[in-house]
C-alpha cells in the first residue's frame, strides 16, 4: 500500500498556500503551539475543520490557547513521561491521532566557540530527541490503522549552514535526515512524513535565541499564519519536503547547484 492523500482540498483560491482544506473529523496533534508557528498551525487546522490537540509548557499561553481550538494540555517534550501522559489523555478524548504536527522547537544564536557541548545536547533534544519522542509514542497507532501523517517543522537551516547558528542547524539537519528515512520505512504502511522549511517568520523565536536586536527585522519576514497555511497545503499534497515561500526556495537551489556563490551571498550579508 502506498502512501495516500487523506485531505481533499475544498475550493482551491490562487495559489498552493492559499488553498482552502478540509480536516473534517480528522485530529489533529500539535507540540509548540503555546506561540508564532504552532499557535497558528493549531488554529488554522481547527478553522478547517479538525479536531486539534495544542501543547506546551507556558501555563498562561496555554490557557490563551483552550479557548480558540479543542484540547491544551501540558506537555514538555524533553520529558517522555510528559509526552506520554499528554497523548493518552489527549487521545482519551478527542480518539486516535491522524496528524502529528512536531513543532517544538529553541533556536540558539552564538558562535561555535562560545557553544558548550552543554548547550548542543540542549538545543538536540528539543529539536531533534523531542521530535523521536512524539513520533515514536504515536507512529505504532497510524501503522496499525493504515493511515496518519507527520509533520515535522524543521526550517531552511536544514537544508543549508548559517553563521552563528551550529547546533540549531545541526539539529535541523539531523531532524531532515531522520524525517527522509522514515518517510522511506512507513510510506509502504501508509503513513506519510512531510518536513516544512520555513525561512525567517516574524515571531519570538529569535529573541529567545538570543539574538541581537539589531538583528531581528520582521519586515524581512514572512508571517506564521503563512507558514500554517503552506504546511496545511503540504500535507494534502503528502509532500516529502516543502520550503515556504518563492525568496526561500529560489535560494534554495541557488546553494545546491552553486554553494560557492551562496556563500559569499552569506558572507555579504553577514558583513
Ligand atoms: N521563527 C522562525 O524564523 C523559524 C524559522 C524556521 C523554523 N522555525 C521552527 O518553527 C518551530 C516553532 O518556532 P516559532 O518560530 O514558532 O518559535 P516560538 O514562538 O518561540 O515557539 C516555540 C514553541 O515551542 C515550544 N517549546 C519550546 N521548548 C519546548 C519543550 N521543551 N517542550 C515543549 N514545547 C516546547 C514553546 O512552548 P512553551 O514555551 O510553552 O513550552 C513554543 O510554543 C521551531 O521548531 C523552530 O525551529 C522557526
Amino acid at each position: 500500500m502506498v502512501c495516500r492523500e487523506h485531505y481533499p482540498t475544498q475550493g482551491a483560491t490562487l495559489r498552493g498556500e492559499k488553498t482552502i482544506h478540509d480536516f473534517g473529523g480528522k485530529v489533529v496533534f500539535v507540540s509548540g503551539a503555546t506561540s508564532g508557528i504552532g499557535w497558528s498551525v493549531a488554529k488554522a487546522f481547527q478553522a478547517n475543520g479538525a479536531r486539534v490537540v495544542g501543547t506546551g509548557r507556558d501555563q498562561d499561553r496555554l490557557a490563551m490557547l483552550a479557548q480558540e481550538i479543542d484540547l491544551a494540555f501540558t506537555m514538555d517534550v524533553t520529558d517522555s513521561q510528559s509526552v506520554d501522559i499528554a497523548l493518552s489523555a489527549a487521545q482519551d478524548v478527542v480518539g486516535p491521532i491522524d496528524i502529528l504536527v512536531n513543532n517544538a522547537g529553541i533556536g540558539l544564536f552564538r558562535e561555535w566557540d562560545s557553544t558548550d557541548v552543554s548547550d548542543v545536547q540542549r538545543v538536540m533534544d528539543v529539536n531533534m530527541m523531542g521530535v523521536v519522542r512524539l513520533t515514536k509514542a504515536v507512529l505504532p497507532g497510524m501503522i496499525a490503522r493504515g493511515h496518519g501523517t507527520i509533520v515535522q517543522v524543521a526550517s531552511v537551516a536544514a537544508r543549508r549552514g548559517y553563521p552563528q547558528h551550529t547546533a540549531y542547524c545541526a539539529s535541523k539537519h539531523a531532524l531532515l535526515g531522520w524525517s527522509r528515512a522514515l518517510r522511506k520505512e512507513v510510506a509502504p504502511k501508509g503513513v506519510g512524513v512531510t518536513v516544512v522549511c520555513p525561512p525567517a517568520v516574524d515571531t519570538p523565536f529569535f529573541a529567545r535565541a538570543g539574538a541581537p536586536e539589531s538583528m531581528i527585522k520582521p519586515a524581512a519576514m514572512i508571517s506564521a499564519d503563512r507558514v500554517a497555511s503552506a504546511l496545511m497545503d503540504a500535507v494534502t499534497r503528502n509532500q516529502r519536503c516543502r520550503i515556504v515561500g518563492r525568496r526561500a526556495r529560489l535560494l534554495d537551489r541557488i546553494d545546491r547547484f552553486a554553494p560557492s556563490a551562496m556563500d559569499q551571498l552569506q558572507r555579504w550579508k553577514h558583513r
